[in-house]
């Protein structure tokens, strides 16, 4: 018997469009206001391509506005304390409950998604956001001691999830005493301007919460604006690149929640009609525009002919059509531009050599911008369709035999969003879900979302976290703790620079792969009447490689390992003469086994743990400050944790790291994961910065240098840390690892 059409009525949304006329002005400083300059334009229904309103085309004018009235705002928003805010916040999310209906109508009609997802999560997820939020903003002051906002925050958001990415966005921000100015997507704007009038009616302070629209244009004002303090984004690889560029240097702290091209692993031993369900949760929810969608299918050859056939059998009964009809699994396409670009690279895709299936018993509506599930077969890994992000109803096939290899066709692509892995071995799905270079791994499941767990990316896919305990340090600054203090002796003279020169070694050399390399200029450098090795591009490189090298395994000894060569490193450095650089790793020893992930409180029967991982290999830049200590303090505290490090020492005192050598010669830090190349920053860093095998930089040096790391960064997206004073271990480590969140859900 086939389905019936069950469609919800619109009038709801339709009455709301009306009552504003179908016409929209910004959000700011708690009112609705006409552009300055008065550009309109249109956002459509994707389901029929008709106008729904004129959308206010944000000026630099309007950014100006919105971002003062945030400033002025922030203080009052802050100092009111988190028992207000969380009451304000509270209040937002019982009106999201209470207008649900409203809201998923609308989302509905401006993105095209279907009714029965906007109903059943995207509202029911921004509504937890803010209450489990809520409840941040009331315990900041006890569970984040010294955290305080850090000011203004611009926030731009894509049209996949309009409504869901601005709570994760807003919740998180304004719980931390922060206001913000939020850009919607162009094509999507109207429940966030719906949003706006709830936080009106919540009683959320004029300011607090400001709404511009517009393009990219828009966004890019935004994102210059000199009083934004924080910028958070997500969309495209692309334009996330643009804005790592153009924040260089501004001090401005940046989140970037980017493209992906996540894995969806089927072993042979798999629940296979599991496997099936949720690969239509996978790739088809949304219509597949889902930055962490399952696009890309790895089958275990021995199960795959029979895998596919089960996939294209559950394919003939996916529905296609109106975004209102409750029975409809597959809605619209947002836009006519992104519909071009599906079919185009499907097009490809078949042109590479795929085969390619598309259902015959489902037909697409003649009108409005719709795109069939397609299932590409028959595709190799370096395949356009297997590398670039479709962002659409189209699953990209793959097979492999051994585990190792299903790890390695997983983390073939620059991205590292998250993968699904299913099978009934335990054994072998947590060994994935380790192997793989993810922020989220689902076992036996897939897109598994909620506020209390942390989402964001390894590698190109971004970095920062949106919810959990990890997505909040995104929106506060410490100032709760005690500066370190700087050791000087009664002159004033920095006893570690004085004693470590006291043991120099004058071989005027490296410290690459293990061993005393010569620079590969042959030249050395004199500082202070002391001689050391000049490093350059070169000997960079060669260090890039030993430590990329040696990471790995490395980060697969036993947290417990790692802690024991630490440990007698720090017995080692005793000879330096320098206690604070022996405590200092000892310290970062003592946190090997320490830096112990959680396990999240999550609304469903699923176990959510985060498992803190490595970055990999990661380049140090020393202060000139107390040149051996905080040397040992940033180095240690980076291997602690499984990562692999090119160090480049103080430059106007690189001798006392020359005295590391012996050190570390007579350590049992395996070769290559403790690198120093020493020598004038100008003629290292850069290569350090633009290698793709870097994957953090921390960058102590001098301020002028941070805009071109920064810049060079963009590159592969590398994390980037900057600061002055080497902060106490604690934040160390939380920078030595980045944050995976593996989901096991369960039941009898
Ligand atoms: P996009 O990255 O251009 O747009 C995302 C947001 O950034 C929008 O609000 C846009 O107005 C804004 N924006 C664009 N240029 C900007 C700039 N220079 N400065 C500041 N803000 C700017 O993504 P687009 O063009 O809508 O989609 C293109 C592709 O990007 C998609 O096909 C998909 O592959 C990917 N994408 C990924 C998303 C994700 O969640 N990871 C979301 C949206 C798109």
């Amino acid at each position: 018997m086939d389905y019936g059409p069950a469609p919800e009525g619109a009038e709801v949304a339709v009455e709301w469009l009306e009552s504003h006329g179908r016409q929209f002005g910004h959000f700011i400083g708690g009112e609705f206001v006409a552009p300055v300059e008065g550009a309109r334009f249109e956002t459509h229904n994707p389901a029929n391509g008709k106008v729904l309103a004129q959308i206010a085309q944000g000026s630099k004018a309007d950014i100006d506005l919105a971002v003062a009235a945030a400033k002025t705002a922030q203080a009052g928003w802050w100092q009111i304390g988190g028992y207000e805010r969380a009451k304000a916040m509270y209040a937002i999310a019982r009106l999201v409950q209470k207008h649900a209906r409203l809201f998923a109508v609308l989302e509905s009609l401006d993105n095209g998604k279907p009714i029965r997802e906007t109903r059943d999560l995207d509202i029911p997820l921004v509504a937890r956001h803010f209450y489990h939020h809520a409840g941040w903003a009331e315990a900041m002051a006890d569970e984040l001691p010294g955290a305080e906002p850090i000011g203004v925050c611009g926030q731009i958001i894509p049209w996949n999830f309009p409504l869901l990415m601005l709570a994760w966005k807003i919740a998180p921000a304004i719980a931390m005493g922060n206001t913000v100015v939020l850009k919607p997507a162009e094509f999507t704007s109207l429940t966030a301007l719906l949003f706006a009038e709830i936080c009106r009616r919540a009683g959320v302070p004029a300011g607090v919460v400001n709404i511009v629209t517009g393009d990219g244009e828009t966004g890019r004002h935004l994102v210059e604006h000199p009083d934004i303090q924080k910028i958070a984004f997500t969309g495209s690889t692309e334009v996330g690149r643009i804005i790592r560029r153009t924040t260089a240097g501004t001090g401005k702290k940046l989140s970037l929640e980017l493209g992906g091209k996540s894995p969806y692993i089927v072993f042979e031993d798999a629940d296979l009609d599991g496997a099936v369900e949720g690969l239509v949760d996978a790739i088809w929810f949304n219509q597949g525009q889902v930055c962490c969608a399952g696009s890309r299918l790895l089958v275990q050859e021995s199960v795959a002919e029979r895998f596919y056939a089960k996939v294209r059998a559950r394919m003939e009964n996916l529905r296609v059509g109106d975004p209102l009809d409750k029975s409809v699994d597959i809605g619209a396409i947002v836009a006519q531009v992104q519909l071009d670009r599906i079919g185009e690279l499907v097009r490809i895709g078949v042109e590479e050599g795929a085969d390619m299936f598309q259902p015959v018993g489902c037909s697409c509506p003649e009108e409005g911008w719709f795109f069939p599930p397609t299932l590409l077969t028959n595709v190799s890994p370096a395949a356009t369709v297997a590398q670039v992000e479709i962002f659409g109803p189209v699953l990209v096939a793959m097979t492999f035999r051994t585990p190792k290899e299903a790890a390695e066709l997983a983390n073939n692509t620059p991205y590292g969003l998250a993968a699904s892995v299913w099978t009934e071995s335990v054994s072998l799905a947590l060994e994935m879900a380790s192997r793989v270079k993810a922020g989220t791994v689902w076992v036996n499941s897939t897109n598994f979302f909620d506020a209390a767990s942390g989402f964001g990316g390894y590698r190109e896919s971004g970095f920062g976290r949106e919810g959990g305990r990890e997505g909040l340090a995104e929106y506060v600054r410490r100032t709760g703790m005690l500066p370190v203090a700087k050791p000087h002796d009664q002159d004033g003279r920095d006893t570690h620079g004085l004693e470590a020169r006291a043991t120099v070694d004058r071989t005027h050399k490296n410290y690459i792969g293990g061993k005393q390399t010569r620079p590969d200029s042959g030249y050395s450098l004199e500082t202070d009447g002391e001689e050391t090795a000049r490093g350059n591009r070169k000997d960079a490189r060669n260090a890039i490689e030993a430590a990329a090298k040696a990471q790995p395994a490395w980060a697969a000894q036993s947290a417990h390992g790692r802690a024991q060569v630490l440990y007698y490193l720090a017995e080692n450095l005793q000879s330096l003469g320098d206690e604070e650089a022996v405590r200092a790793a000892f310290q970062a020893a003592a946190r090997c086994d320490k830096a112990d992930g959680q396990t999240h409180p999550v609304p469903m029967k699923a176990l959510c743990y985060t498992q803190n991982e490595p970055v990999g290999t990661i380049a140090i830049i020393c202060p000139d400050d107390r040149p051996l200590l905080a040397l040992v303090e940033l180095a240690c505290a980076a291997i602690a944790m499984g990562n692999a490090v090119v160090v480049v020492p103080s430059e106007s005192n690189p001798a006392a790291a020359a005295g590391l050598y012996r050190v570390l010669d007579a350590s049992d830090v395996p070769a290559g994961v403790f690198n120093i190349v020493s020598g004038l920053r100008k003629e290292i860093v850069p290569t350090l910065a633009d290698h793709d095998a870097v994957n953090a930089i921390w960058y102590f040096g001098p301020a002028e240098g941070v805009a071109d790391v920064e810049r060079r960064s963009a590159g592969n997206l590398k994390q980037v840390w900057t600061g002055t004073d080497v902060p106490p271990i604690a934040t160390r480590i939380q920078h030595a690892v980045q944050v995976k969140n593996v989901w096991i859900p369960y039941g009898a």
